[in-house]
């Protein structure tokens, strides 16, 4: 087990140990731009998978397995950065097995993941669904 500083030091880390000159990581498309610059610094070749409102599009990602062999797939399942979405379950779990199967590993960072536990929604955000004005003001 390593302890990191964050998500970003531990996504160096990975980039760094797993990565080499002409190796592919498969991403989606679009992804998080700190983790393109990790992976670009190893001299890894990265290679973008099509996306829709569920995440990556699983025949776009086969095929891309299939073709590239890729060292690793990054992908990030819940508050992806810079879309926000939040794969359905189903989906999330169809790659959770598919990344426990032979090679090759995902990489599956989940940064804002307490979000969705401690978030509350501010009581004065006129755009908060539990939003309602307050008689007493
Ligand atoms: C997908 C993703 N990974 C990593 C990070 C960096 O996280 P940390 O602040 O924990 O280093 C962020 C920050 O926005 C992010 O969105």
């Amino acid at each position: 087990m390593q302890v990191t500083s964050g998500s970003q030091e531990g996504l160096s880390i990975v980039a760094q140990t797993l990565l080499a000159p002409g190796d592919v990581v498969l991403v989606e498309q679009p992804t998080y731009l700190a983790a393109l610059q990790a992976f670009h610094l190893t001299g890894a070749d990265i290679v973008p998978v099509a996306t829709d409102d569920d995440g990556v599009l699983p025949d776009d990602l086969e095929a891309k397995i299939a073709e590239y062999r890729p060292k690793f797939v990054y992908l990030i399942p819940t508050f992806q950065n810079p879309t926000g979405r939040t794969m359905p379950q189903g989906a999330a779990n169809s790659w959770r097995r598919r990344c426990s199967a032979p090679a090759p590993p995902c990489s599956r960072t989940t940064p804002t993941a307490n979000c969705a536990s401690t978030a509350t929604p501010s009581p004065r955000s006129p755009r908060s669904p539990a939003w309602r004005p307050r008689r007493s003001c």
